[in-house]
């Protein structure tokens, strides 16, 4: 009889007390993508917890802020969603976040995170908001077989990369795979930006939004030099998606793709491998400079208290070391904890870890404007809208292009956010 009852006590202690339900909207549904989140996705099966997708399609999270705004005024919002940048201190703002501190405390988030990223992920001094990684944006993804073929090196500069892609062009191969989306154009340019401008041009337009420098003669030369790349953009308009073009890369169609390290989750997933089959390497003129694009789940505020445990759990999962290990390994970004070594990861990892680092100490450690880092969702909207202007109207000249693009994005810092 004693056995018996020791036996049940057993069984009872390790059921799961509470099993709670998490809704977590994302956007995630590329194949690296998805095989990433499934790391977290078990490790809260494994809790006993229930897993309910929101799922938004559209890559860079176009249509997910709306989606979720609609859920929360309706006064469904979900455990948790992904939301970065500006945006996370404006659903604190509101009242809608869970914080996180007595977490933090214990899993000591103020000694591991980097500043910007605890900037960012604190509202009013309190956590509300976990990061997942660090993507870094101003990457190019090479296809080494054909760089080799054509017998280049990769290109540092903008001059640089014109002289290889003439060549790889005279060999019949795509140049640069391209996605017809607006947060895809916004991905290069943002990094042409940095290149042709500096960190402290990038700052002062599109973190500060200060009109003379968006409406300046840089901002024409950045114009200017987008231009010039767009002969080499070869786009699939039946198939904008990020990853079809990154495929084109992976299938050795295309020689570059200008992306975040989410692309590398692709490589990774058709087991191809850094140094090897393919490159990374910082876009020209970018060398130790980072654009930096932070996944967070925010953790919205929930009544049931079944799903509230739920949602710490979820919370201190993300911040564990291993689950930043394993999901980071195949998002193809480095964990946003500093304190997880980076001995299983590969040379692209260690590049980005080792350029945040030099970035940050010269001042060239940026937040993404095309990724919701740098700005409100209203004026990253009027940023998108003029470039995609830029790419589509053919009256768009340099000047007409810049004046659009200031103008565009003082309307849209007049909206209330
Ligand atoms: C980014 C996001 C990444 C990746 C990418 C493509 O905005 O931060 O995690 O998912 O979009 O969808």
């Amino acid at each position: 009889m004693h056995r018996f009852i020791l036996v049940l006590i057993l069984v009872w202690q390790s059921l799961p007390v509470y099993a709670g339900e998490l809704e977590v909207l994302h956007y995630w549904t590329s194949g690296g993508e998805a095989e990433a989140l499934n790391v977290l996705k078990s490790m809260m099966k494994e809790k006993g917890h229930v897993w309910q997708d929101f799922v938004v399609v559209g890559g860079g999270g176009e249509s997910a802020n709306a989606e979720l705004r609609q859920r929360v005024i309706q006064g469904l919002p979900p455990a948790s969603a992904m939301v970065k940048g500006p945006d996370i201190h404006r659903w604190a703002r509101l009242g809608f976040l869970q914080e996180l501190d007595k977490l933090a405390a214990w899993q000591n988030w103020d000694d591991n995170l980097p500043d910007v990223i605890a900037d960012v992920t604190r509202f009013d001094g309190q956590y509300v908001s976990t990061p997942v990684n660090i993507h870094r944006t101003n990457w190019m993804w090479i296809n080494k077989k054909i760089l080799d073929e054509v017998g280049a090196e990769v290109p540092s500069t903008w001059d640089e990369f014109e002289q290889v892609a003439k060549k790889i062009q005279a060999r019949g191969y795509a140049v640069i795979a391209h996605g017809d989306q607006a947060w895809q154009d916004a991905t290069i340019f943002e990094s042409v930006a940095l290149a042709v401008g500096g960190p402290e041009f990038y700052r002062r337009a599109f973190v500060e939004n200060e009109y003379a420098v968006i409406k300046s003669e840089t901002m024409m030369k950045v114009f200017a030099q987008f231009r010039r790349l767009k002969p080499y953009l070869k786009t699939d308009l039946s198939k904008p998606d990020w990853n079809i073009a990154t495929e084109a890369v992976i299938k050795g169609e295309a020689a570059f793709q200008f992306m975040g390290d989410w692309a590398k989750g692709e490589f990774e997933k058709a087991g191809l491998k850094a140094g090897e089959d393919f490159i990374c390497a910082a876009m020209p003129g970018t060398r130790n400079q980072f654009l930096y694009n932070v996944d967070t789940l925010a953790m919205f505020k929930l009544s049931d208290k079944a799903d509230r445990k739920a949602q710490e759990d979820l919370a201190s999962a993300i911040m564990s070391e291993e689950f930043q290990e394993v999901f980071n390994l195949k998002k193809g970004s480095i964990p946003a904890r500093t304190d997880v070594d980076l001995s299983k990861f590969d040379e692209c990892a260690r590049l980005s870890r080792k350029e945040f680092h030099i970035a940050e100490q010269k001042g060239a450690l940026l937040p993404s404007i095309a990724h919701g880092m740098a700005t409100t969702a209203r004026v990253q909207e009027e940023f998108y809208g003029a470039l995609h202007d830029f790419m589509h109207a053919p009256e768009m000249n340099d000047r007409k292009a810049m004046v659009t693009l200031a103008k565009r994005m003082r309307y849209g810092s007049y909206a209330i956010n």
